[in-house]
């Protein structure tokens, strides 16, 4: 029961890969043989390692071969991510993720289509804290809340709020891809809970699971505080208020191109950012009958609620859940489940308002 991890190099799977190994044999696959040699040690021995790149549709296979589930840690963008989860699903394997990037959970279920029904493997993308599935989780349990059951909402809007988080070399690069893929930018504030405070929001295009997929997407909005006043990694903060400033000066591009490496040098000097820097909230607000519940969550290790999460939905995608095709982690574990699952492993606090009234 071979589980396979894309991307092994990077902080997301160094994290992941000993809680992996502890449940099975392992095997880290990534473009850089010394760092896989280094993270593979760095698992006692219990996993083995294969180079490929992501554009190697040949050497993807070959590694994945075997596999009965891959976990995706890699800042891919959405063509490389979709090429690999085909090349996953083409080998028989289960795929996962860790992007909130709307655009990859697209890419790859165009680029997939019934392929994941009819090879019989899951495919669930955006197993993560922020702008991934945990939305998903708390936007399902709210609404059951709300009504008992999970018919479609009038709306459900969703912000993230995160410091310190976008402070390897991946995550700014993922950022900066969904900063440039927002095509008209609004505002509003959001009430997040402590640490937090009310935070001005942008329009951010996050995937938050497969949550598109299970009510109507219009009906969505996803917010991000990128530079939460009230608390915040200064890197960060700089690095997304500089992006977001350029965009909005119209030569994005080229200015963001040369904007670039300064950021991801600064963000490299935050590469370590001591744990208790590390702050996310995220709010969902349901509201159905003209009437809102709002769920939120609050945590301090986003790499390691990652972790939890990635450990919760592979040992549901390895068990026995009777699904097929592509789907959201709220389809493969019921959302309150997963949720109290993550308080009891000290990854969250879960605050509930049923005040209702107008939206
Ligand atoms: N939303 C959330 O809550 C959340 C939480 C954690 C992580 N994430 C996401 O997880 C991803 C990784 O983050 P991280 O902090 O672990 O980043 P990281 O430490 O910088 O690691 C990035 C990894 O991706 C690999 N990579 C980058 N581009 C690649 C390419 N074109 N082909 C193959 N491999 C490539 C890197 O390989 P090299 O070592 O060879 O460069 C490295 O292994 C990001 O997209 C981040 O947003 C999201």
């Amino acid at each position: 029961m071979t589980i396979a991890l894309y991307g092994a190099t990077g902080r997301t799977a160094r994290e992941l890969a000993p809680h992996l190994a502890a449940r099975g044999p392992i095997v880290l696959v990534g473009r850089d043989a010394a760092g896989l040699a280094a993270a593979a040690a760095a698992c006692g021995g219990r996993a083995q390692y294969c180079v490929a790149r992501s554009d190697d549709v040949d050497a993807l296979r070959r590694s994945f071969a075997g596999a009965r589930v891959v976990v995706q840690c890699a800042s891919l963008a959405a063509d490389d991510a979709a090429r690999v989860a085909a090349c996953t699903v083409a080998a028989g394997a289960s795929y996962l993720d860790v992007c909130a990037d709307a655009s990859v959970a697209e890419a790859i279920a165009a680029e997939l289509d019934d392929a994941p029904d009819r090879a019989g493997v899951v495919v669930c993308p955006g197993v993560a804290p922020i702008g991934g599935a945990l939305a998903e989780w708390l936007a399902v349990a709210a609404l059951r809340r709300r009504t008992g059951e999970l018919t479609a909402p009038e709306s459900i809007e969703l912000g993230f709020c995160s410091a310190g988080l976008a402070s390897t070399p991946g995550s700014l690069r993922s950022a900066l891809r969904m900063l440039l893929a927002t095509p008209a930018w609004s505002t509003r504030t959001i009430d997040f809970p402590p640490p937090f405070a009310r935070e001005q929001c942008f329009s951010f295009p996050l995937g938050c699971g497969r949550l598109g997929q299970l009510f109507p997407r219009a009906a969505i909005r996803t917010w991000a505080a990128l530079a939460p006043p009230t608390i915040g990694s200064a890197t960060t903060a700089r690095a997304l208020w500089v992006a977001h400033g350029l965009l909005r000066s119209g030569d994005a591009s080229h200015a963001l191109a040369s904007a670039l490496a300064p950021m991801l040098e600064a963000a490299s000097i935050d590469r370590d950012d001591a744990p208790e820097r590390l702050r996310f909230a995220v709010v969902a607000h349901v509201t159905s009958g003209g009437r809102t519940t709002a769920i939120s969550a609050v945590g301090q290790r986003p790499y390691a609620t990652t972790v939890a999460m990635q450990r919760l939905v592979v040992s549901a995608v390895l068990g026995e859940h009777g699904r097929t095709g592509i789907v959201g982690a709220a389809e493969l574990i019921r959302a309150e489940e997963a949720l109290d699952w993550l308080v009891a492993e000290g990854e969250l606090r879960v605050f509930a308002d049923d005040a209702g009234g107008p939206a």
